[in-house]
């Protein structure tokens, strides 16, 4: 689906197919024709798992009225201060440890990363001296929810023993929202939404959707980014410049394009690109291949107004946990890019049956 093959064709099986970044943009821009609720988005998924009152929040006015509501949930700056406070004892121990002369694999740092920020999140309260281990499970419940999606490129009606699996994990990791959400403090996700005016039922909405977003995604942003700037040659700029770091993270979200391919479903007849689509039909947008017209990983590029930040989708579903991503790719670009020398890649292994292609293993040392 990754190669080009002109802006839109009707593949069996799956529906529509577009590739071309401004015809992305303008599907995604477009709610009067397109939907991510009904077969094909995945507010149809999780309408199944959460509930019926997902109808309600994922799209139209009560979506409108939520996102107004969630708009200062993320801040560049709140962000920065979340990842920092969840996760910066793992960033600052895989600087030390490559500083040290020690192996560090990169992929299972990016895990614990996003597990220890995913409890924070959710209000899981783990006691402060947990192992690893424990958001580490964190990590896999996510990574098992977002695998439940795996085989609805064809089809988002999902039977019911998936459903209920994926629920069983749901009530799981949301069980600390409740409390949390009573008196969190206003620096945590659950205190903001509080104070925000977000209810107990959305915030618990919310939490379950970041859980799938901003799991996989952002790990496997983080080691593939460390993997691209390695097998570039691009750490001596980098090394030299750190504020060269939003541009890494900027390429390496471009390239590797963690979501790469966005559902929605027709929800009236509509001509595109010279074709017509008629209502109740699907279409998958393949943002990898829009987002990677541009060429490959490079620093010196600039940004380009074609893809602009499609691997974050675009209109009014544009990632939410955008400014936490970033917050948490660069922080891993900083850690293994101010150990001393340059690192060098000792071996990396491929994870199978994932949902995002990601490293199990990225193991790194100084040169
Ligand atoms: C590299 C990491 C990430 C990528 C590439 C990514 C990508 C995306 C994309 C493409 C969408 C739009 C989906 C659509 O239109 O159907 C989206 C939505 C969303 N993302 Fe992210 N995401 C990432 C990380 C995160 C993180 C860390 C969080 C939360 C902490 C998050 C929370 C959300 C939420 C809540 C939505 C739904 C927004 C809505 O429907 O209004 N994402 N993400």
């Amino acid at each position: 689906m990754a190669r080009p093959f002109g802006p839109i064709r009707r593949v069996p099986r799956l529906g529509w197919v577009a590739s071309e970044p401004t015809l992305i943009r303008a599907v995604l821009n477009d709610h009067e024709h397109f939907t991510l609720l009904g077969e094909g988005g995945v507010g149809h998924l999780w309408e199944q798992i959460l509930g019926p009152y997902v109808t309600r929040l994922f799209d139209g006015a009560g979506h409108a009225d939520l996102r107004r509501r969630a708009r200062d949930l993320f801040t560049e700056q709140n962000s920065a201060a979340l990842v920092e406070r969840a996760a910066g004892p793992v960033y600052a121990d895989v600087t030390a440890r490559l500083a040290a002369g020690d192996q560090v694999d990169v992929a299972a740092a990016a895990r614990l990363v996003v597990g220890r920020l995913m409890a924070d999140l959710l209000g899981l309260r783990l006691p402060p001296d947990s192992p690893d281990s424990a958001y580490l499970e964190t990590f896999a419940a996510g990574e098992r929810l977002a695998a439940l999606a795996l085989d609805t490129t064809a089809s988002t009606e999902l039977p019911p023993e998936r459903i209920e699996a994926a629920k069983d994990i749901v009530r799981s990791l949301t069980s600390g929202v409740p409390a949390a959400y009573a008196d969190a403090a206003p620096d945590t996700l659950l205190g903001r939404c509080r104070e925000a005016g977000i209810t107990l039922e959305e915030a618990s909405g919310l939490a379950s959707l970041l859980l799938v977003a901003g799991t996989e995604t952002a790990a496997s942003a983080m080691a593939r980014t460390v993997a691209l700037i390695h097998d570039t040659e691009q750490q001596e700029p980098l090394r030299a410049d750190p504020g060269l770091i939003p541009d890494a993270v900027r390429e390496g979200l471009r390239v590797t394009t963690p979501a790469p391919v966005i559902g929605r479903h027709v929800s009236a007849d509509v001509t595109l690109a010279g074709r017509r689509l008629r209502k109740d039909e699907r279409i998958l947008l393949v943002t990898y291949a829009a987002d990677n017209l541009a060429g490959a990983f490079d620093l010196a590029r600039p940004y380009d107004p074609r893809s602009r930040q499609l691997w974050f989708g675009a209109g009014r579903h544009l990632c939410l946990g955008a400014p936490v991503a970033r917050a948490e790719i660069a922080r891993m670009v900083e850690a293994v890019c101010t150990a001393g020398r340059p690192y060098r890649i000792v071996s990396r292994g491929y994870a199978r049956k994932v949902m995002i292609p990601s490293y199990a293993s990225l193991v790194v040392e100084l040169r």
